[in-house]
């Protein structure tokens, strides 16, 4: 998109912008909602068929999705632990077939019986009471399971460092603190980078998009740390220059977008960011938006565009949203957990953060485990821990025998039971044996699960949630995912040099690392679980 067509998509702005307003005008999924998004076109001086193509992208905006009354949780730990099958049974019996519907990873990872009717979340397990969700730390001073207190004593960090954001800057360099959204790129290079950037207009804004199956860390923070997340906004606001921050909240976290919400509120009346009452002490204003279920939009560049209100498909880069982001202004945009580090990092001290973890990794992880786990939930683990001990250690290791572990959500790696033992919880260990550690959510895979059924899902997966920009991605999903359900469900074979040939083509042809990051699991169960595989392939691997 050219620089001209999003200079003017900046109409609006945040305020009752173009998302805002399709939203609202699909919403309600009757009749007229073609008629209401057609006079939203007509107001944003844009054309139909830009507004229809970004409405009709979203799970929860699409007239099959409203027709439906309740949602199943279609996320991988739900499907590996077996109950997602039960559950739907159970609501058989209240609902009819077609009033079923399913969404991707509610984030009960830790429980597997979520399911979602009117917007809100419920548990199938007894009469509604949560189930335990484990949270603890091995860090002598955990960084990120420490709760906030009083808002104002805790916002008094930021008037502390406000006069010398150049040293503020510096502590996030000695910190060594890198991305938690999966790339684990240095965060202060990011911030550096908007700082130095000229532009009359900056923002920050927070990816709480974490749609990987299997890791609840970012909705944990959002529900129980608001204030840590709002802090690290704020406090890179101050560096860069940004008056302005925006948290995107997938849509299937309604208790976290109704929290952060809240937060939000209490800084405003607190006079301690700019609200519609008293003097705020930081001119710093949030926009909390909840996003319309697509996976995709946890990709930065997607989500810049969601918030524009345009298709949400992935942007080439560069340009990167550092110099040219939100609405074509400089922007830091980051992972929930990285800004909820820098309370810590800002208050602790850069080095006395870093020493938490390893030279390279430094600083510490949230790990989520799935309810496989004797104490399933989330886990503050300092980066160079051994796997063994947080599986086995902090994990209170699984209830039943497990075969291998989904790490780092559907594009992470699957790391067989066997080489538990030879990994550490940290990027260069997981990257050196061929995983990735990604976001660390820890999905478990049983023992009698097979294999091909996790990567028909997988790709299947991939399949839905492509945003349709590159066709390596697009249509290769497709094809993988008809050659393994051919091979799952029917008992075709698969050529294996044409399957190698496909994984090659996603790896080194897609755009973004959706398509781009699929081969990794795949080749990792073609390596590792080979003997159970063979059946379903003939012929050679490619060379
Ligand atoms: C398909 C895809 C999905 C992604 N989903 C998320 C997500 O849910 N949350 C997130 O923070 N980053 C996600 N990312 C990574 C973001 O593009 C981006 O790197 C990240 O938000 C930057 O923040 P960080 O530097 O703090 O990690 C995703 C990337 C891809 C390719
Ligand atoms: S890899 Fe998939 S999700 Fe990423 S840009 Fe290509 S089509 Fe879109």
């Amino acid at each position: 998109m050219s620089k001209n067509l999003r200079g003017l998509s900046a109409r609006k702005g945040l305020d009752d912008g173009l998302y805002d307003e399709m939203v609202r005008a699909a919403g309600a999924g009757d009749d007229s909602a073609h008629e209401r998004l057609i006079s939203v076109a007509g107001g944003f001086m844009t054309g139909h068929a830009a507004v229809m193509g970004a409405s009709s992208f979203y799970d929860f905006l699409r007239k099959d999705h409203l027709g439906k009354k309740v949602f199943v949780c279609d996320g991988t730990a739900c499907l590996t632990s077996g109950r997602q099958e039960d559950l739907k049974r159970s609501l058989k019996e209240h609902y009819a077939d077609h009033e079923i519907g399913a969404v991707t990873c509610l984030g009960h990872c830790h429980s597997n019986d979520a399911f979602m009717v009117n917007g809100e979340i419920r548990l199938a397990g007894g009469d509604g009471a949560a189930p335990a969700l484990y949270s603890f730390s091995n860090a002598d001073k955990p960084a990120l399971l420490v709760p906030t207190g009083d808002v104002r004593e805790y916002y008094s960090l930021a008037v502390k460092w406000q006069s010398d954001t150049p040293s503020a800057l510096k502590e996030l360099e000695l910190s060594g603190l890198r991305g938690r959204g999966g790339a684990g790129f240095p965060f202060h290079l990011k911030v550096r980078s908007s700082r130095d950037a000229k532009s009359v207009k900056k923002y920050i804004v927070c990816n709480a998009d974490e749609g990987d199956p299997g890791a609840f860390s970012d909705k944990w923070l959002l529900e129980e740390r608001p204030h840590a997340v709002l802090f690290g906004m704020l406090m890179t606001g101050m560096i860069t220059g940004a008056d302005t921050g925006v948290v995107y909240i997938r849509g299937e976290y309604p208790l976290a977008v109704r929290r952060t919400r809240e937060a939000v509120k209490e800084l405003e009346e607190a006079g301690i960011t700019e609200g519609s009452s008293g003097p705020a002490a930081f001119r710093f204003r949030f926009h909390v938006v909840e996003g319309s279920g697509a996976y995709i939009c946890g990709e930065e560049t997607s989500l810049l565009n969601s918030l524009e209100g345009l298709r949400p498909e992935v942007r080439t880069r560069p340009p990167f949203p550092a110099v040219y982001g939100l609405f074509g202004m400089p922007t830091v945009l980051s992972n929930v957990e990285t800004f909820a580090n820098v309370h810590y990092i800002l208050k602790e001290g850069g080095k006395d953060y870093a020493a938490l973890g390893t030279e390279r990794s430094p600083g510490t992880k949230l790990v989520s485990l799935d309810g496989a786990f004797n104490r399933p939930g989330l886990l503050e683990v300092r980066m160079g821990t051994p796997l063994r001990s947080v599986i086995d250690g902090m994990g209170g290791g699984t209830r039943y025998p497990v075969k291998a572990f989904q790490i780092g959500g559907p594009l992470g790696g699957l790391v067989p039971a066997s080489k538990v033992s030879d990994l550490t919880l940290d990027f260069e260990s997981f990257s050196s044996e061929g995983f990735l550690l990604g976001h660390a959510g820890i999905v478990s895979v049983p023992e009698d699960f097979p294999i091909i059924k996790l990567l028909e899902h997988l790709f299947e997966f991939t399949k839905k949630e492509s945003c349709g920009k590159c066709f390596p991605c697009r249509i290769g999903s497709v094809r993988g995912y008809e050659l393994l359900s051919g091979a799952a469900e029917k008992g075709m074979k698969i050529d294996r040099r044409l399957f190698d040939d496909l994984l090659e083509t996603m790896q080194f042809g897609s755009l973004c690392a959706l398509g781009g990051g699929l081969p990794l699991p795949v080749r990792n169960a073609l390596q590792w679980f080979s003997d159970e595989l063979k059946g379903y392939f003939t012929g050679k691997e490619a060379k």
